[in-house]
């Protein structure tokens, strides 16, 4: 069995997920660095740091799921976190401002199959990769599961007349966000008995391609809470999701 905690980040060759994994790296995790195309991943891996590995991982495919809890199984022999970082915000051409895919989002002109392909991303792959992953987090002494959600799901804060973006609200990526809060509390539930905690966080409004860098906080800045919720003691909650710009629930 590996020494060292080991933590799969998806989407982790950009963005947030990138410097998640380089936080975990200093904080002593060997870092799989979860990414579509492998090279890419290899790239972003040798910056992560030098226990990093990269792992060729779709979270719409289901083989490369399987391949990818098959070769951790076998390289390291369990997973200690889990952070469902990958998402994507539409599925229109890349690069496109953050008005238009609000626009294009709303749910009288929402296309059927941009929602899906939303959902197949945000939501479907994350249950799909947390099952595949769940014998080997079963196999540490104390897993965790991070999800990053967003606050644009939060129906709390998007029903309060007060919150000046609630019409971005949308049809396509907040629902996906709101429906991974409860697929969150879904597994936290079930797994409550194991000591696995599995808390949704909101990285706060980030430049990244997700936004075409509209974003106004720093990856530095929204990496923070995610690994705070990966480093849990046996205290820490489960189930929760919080917004990066609140106080957190603890
Ligand atoms: P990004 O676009 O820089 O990174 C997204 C990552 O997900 C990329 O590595 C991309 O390749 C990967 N990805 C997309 N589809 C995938 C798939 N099918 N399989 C595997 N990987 C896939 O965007 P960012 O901002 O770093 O996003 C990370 C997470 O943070 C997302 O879940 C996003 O919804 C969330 N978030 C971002 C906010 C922001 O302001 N940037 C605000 C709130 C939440």
């Amino acid at each position: 069995m590996h020494k060292k905690p080991v933590a799969l980040v998806t989407g982790a060759n950009k963005g947030i997920g990138f410097q998640i994994s380089k936080d975990l790296a200093i904080h002593g995790f060997t870092v799989l660095v979860g990414s579509r195309n492998l090279e890419k991943g290899k790239e972003a891996a040798i910056s992560v740091g030098e226990d990093a590995r990269a792992i060729q991982l779709d979270v719409t495919d289901q083989h490369s799921i399987d391949a990818a809890a098959e070769r951790i199984r076998s390289e390291l022999g369990r997973l200690d976190v889990l952070i469902n970082n990958a998402g994507i915000s539409h599925a229109g051409e890349t690069g496109r401002k953050l008005e238009e895919v609000g626009k294009s989002g709303r749910p009288s002109v929402a296309s059927i199959e941009e929602v899906r392909t939303v959902f197949e991303t945000n939501v479907f792959g994350v249950i799909a990769v947390t099952q595949a992953m769940l014998p080997l987090l079963r196999r540490a002494p104390a897993a965790r599961i991070v999800n990053i959600s967003s606050g644009a799901g939060s129906l709390a804060l998007s029903a309060a007349p007060s919150n000046t973006h609630r019409e971005m609200f949308g049809a396509v990526y907040s629902p996906s966000k709101t429906a991974l809060n409860a697929i969150t509390l879904a597994f936290a539930i079930e797994l409550e008995s194991t000591g696995i905690k599995v808390n949704a966080v909101c990285p706060g409004f980030t430049a990244t391609d997700l936004n075409n860098f509209e974003g106004t906080g720093t990856v530095q800045q929204a990496a923070r809470h995610p690994v705070k919720l990966a480093l849990l003691d046996e205290n820490g909650p489960t189930g929760t999701f919080s917004n990066e710009r609140r106080q957190l629930p603890w």
